[in-house]
């Protein structure tokens, strides 16, 4: 059982099989009714869940992570109706929620019920973000908890994003309750962020639905939100810094590989030097951008455990998935902060 009282390093880590019947989303549905921590396997990464109205359960997920608390986080719903009753749509956040969930997007909208998705969920926000996820485990999982999820990447603050429950194990073993295994989890990128707060609706995040499926919905473009001047509060703290980081140093659009670096690659692209790579990861040999954000982190924790110093990273497109993948790439390439900033 949760224990608030417990040191958040000190508590027992059960693994369930969340692919057989329904006992393990109504297991983890209890453990969150009690104020617990599970983490779950949605379409993009494992999220660490926690009833997103309770904030000692909110509270801990924070500390649980080592997140800054003015990171906001992101609800999670079983359906659009779900959603729908805890913000206020625009005609294009209705839009894009009809078009896209279940999936790989969630929609940042004004809040209307601040108890639902607690202050500190929020980060104290008058918005809230919203997700549905498209997986099976995911939604047995919201749909027996009956209540909004937070869900940030179960990842310890600035580690790489988990997509499998062994990544998830290797970061929170012993600060969560439980952990569902969904298996990998197939988009591997984190979700879109759209901003439908204001008047036209803007881009937060790349992620899981490319940039041009969103403008093809909504039918116009979809512009980077401004660039956040206020670094204390930002209107969306995961652009801030470096996260998203791997242990070894990263350097982007390498033509060459060096002395000693490894090398991530794509597409079967195979630059000068790499015959002295220390060891060689190719995110897509077909050149599939799906293949390629599916394994990134993967191939970025791997890349890490053999002990690589350094990675040269291969140029990869940008275009339809490639934009996550290059913002995310950027973010683990960019300087460290002294104090983990990230997800
Ligand atoms: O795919 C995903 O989105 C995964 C899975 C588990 O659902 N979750 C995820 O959560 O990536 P997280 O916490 O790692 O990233 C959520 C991002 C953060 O950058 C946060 O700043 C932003 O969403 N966010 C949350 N609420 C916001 C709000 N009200 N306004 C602006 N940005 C917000
Ligand atoms: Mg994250």
């Amino acid at each position: 059982m949760p224990e608030a009282a417990l040191p958040s390093a000190s508590r027992p880590t059960r693994i369930l099989d969340a692919r057989g019947d329904g006992a393990a989303a109504l297991e983890a549905a209890r453990i969150i009714a009690a104020g617990g921590l599970v983490a779950f396997p949605t379409e993009t990464v494992y999220g660490l869940g926690a009833d997103a109205g309770n904030p000692r359960a909110v509270a801990a997920v924070y500390a649980a992570k080592g997140r800054p608390a003015f990171n906001p986080l992101i609800a999670h719903l079983p359906d659009l109706a779900a959603a729908m009753a805890l913000g206020d749509f625009s005609q294009a956040a209705r839009r894009l929620g009809t078009a896209f969930w279940p999936g790989p997007l969630t929609l940042v909208v004004p809040c209307r019920d601040m108890a639902a998705v607690c202050d500190l969920a929020r980060a104290g926000l008058d918005t809230v973000a919203l997700r549905v996820p498209d997986h099976a485990a995911a939604r047995a999982f919201l749909e027996a908890a009956a209540r909004p999820v937070v869900g940030p990447s179960a990842n310890r603050s600035g580690h790489v994003s988990p997509t499998l429950a062994e990544h998830v194990a290797a970061d929170l073993t012993g600060r969560i309750d439980v952990i569902l295994d969904g298996g990998a989890t197939p988009v591997g990128v984190e979700s879109t962020i759209v901003d439908c707060t204001g008047p036209h609706p803007t881009l937060l995040r790349p992620g899981g639905i490319p940039r041009a499926a969103l403008e093809d919905v909504l039918g116009h473009a979809l512009p980077d939100a401004a660039a956040d001047d206020d670094a204390e509060r930002p209107q969306s703290p995961g652009r801030l810094a470096s996260h998203y980081a791997p242990n070894a140093a990263v350097r982007l659009d390498a033509d060459e590989v060096r002395p000693g670096e490894a090398l991530l690659t794509f597409a079967g692209h195979r630059p000068p030097g790499t015959e002295t790579a220390a060891i060689v990861f190719d995110l897509s040999p077909s050149g599939s951008l799906e293949e390629a954000a599916a394994n990134l982190y993967a191939a970025l924790r791997q890349l890490d455990a053999a002990g690589a110093e350094a990675i040269a990273v291969a140029p990869l497109p940008h275009e339809g998935l490639g934009e996550a993948i290059a913002d995310r790439l950027g973010r683990a390439a960019a300087p460290r902060p002294l104090v983990p900033q990230g997800d």
